[in-house]
């Protein structure tokens, strides 16, 4: 609680940095310099080439958090509860008390608006931390066009801006939303907005880690590629190939 009470605290003062980790040692660089870690389930694109994040499962979720926490000291830890493990408030809390026993995370995120404010309450009731998402919702988009361009559109997100907000949850993520629309929630609400091509008004940022970092082949025009890892791993592999087949590793330094 203390953790994201502090997350909290950050709106209007500094910017919150959060980026995604599917695994511990990805977790444990990107922990030092983050004030939030989110195992999103974009995983399910972004390791196993799913079509859709609707197939990520509970289990993939867990799994991959377990190994996430070990990476993880600093940071906050929010872990998606995926797509179909939060219909009712019943089965929401029940999956999420799961979610955090198994993987010790501070607080979890699901996506959607005025649909999910029951079940938010419900997970807020019993001492769960909860993290919103509006804007594209991957769970249930059928694309992924940026959001609020129409004035009917806008309405709806700033609307379910404040709803999240009444319920509780203490950030809210939004995804693909036009500039000035960002800016309005921001200004609107009192808890931090954390953008992802919402543009720099929102309170902090977020990015796939492999987007970042040139893993992942995607091209989107909010994702701003720092570094380019591809390179580096194909360069490392070549350079081994190359020693094996010459005979130059291993040498005596690397045999017992
Ligand atoms: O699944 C995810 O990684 C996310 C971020 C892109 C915000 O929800």
């Amino acid at each position: 609680m203390k953790k994201v009470l502090e997350i909290k605290q950050k709106k209007n003062k500094s910017k919150i940095v959060c980026l995604t980790a599917y695994s511990k040692n990805i977790a444990a660089i990107i922990d030092k310099h983050c004030d939030i870690v989110l195992v999103g389930d974009s995983l399910g694109s972004v390791l196993y080439s799913f079509s859709s994040s609707k197939k990520v499962t509970l289990n993939m979720m867990i799994e991959h958090s377990i190994s996430v926490r070990i990476g993880v000291k600093k940071s906050l830890m929010v872990v998606d509860m995926p797509h179909n493990t939060y219909r009712n408030p019943k089965e929401a809390l029940s999956n999420a008390k799961k979610i955090i026993s198994k993987t010790k995370c501070d607080a979890i995120k699901l996506e959607g608006g005025k649909k999910v404010v029951q079940i938010i309450k419900t997970l807020i009731k019993n001492k769960i931390p909860v993290m919103g998402h509006l804007g594209v919702l991957p769970q249930s988009a059928t694309n992924f066009r940026f959001k609020g361009k129409e004035t009917k559109e806008r309405k709806t997100i700033l609307r379910d801006s404040k709803l999240l907000e009444e319920a509780g949850v203490f950030s809210i993520v939004l995804e693909c939303i036009e500039s000035s629309l960002a800016k309005e929630i921001t200004k609107t609400i009192n808890i931090p907005t954390i953008g992802i091509g919402a543009s720099a008004y929102c309170d902090g940022q977020v990015l796939v880690t492999d987007d970042l970092i040139g893993l992942n082949k995607m091209k989107a025009r909010f994702v701003k590629k720092y570094s380019n890892i591809e390179k580096q791993i194909n360069n490392a592999t070549l350079r081994f190939k190359k020693d094996v087949i010459t005979g130059k590793f291993p040498t005596k330094k690397h045999s017992y």
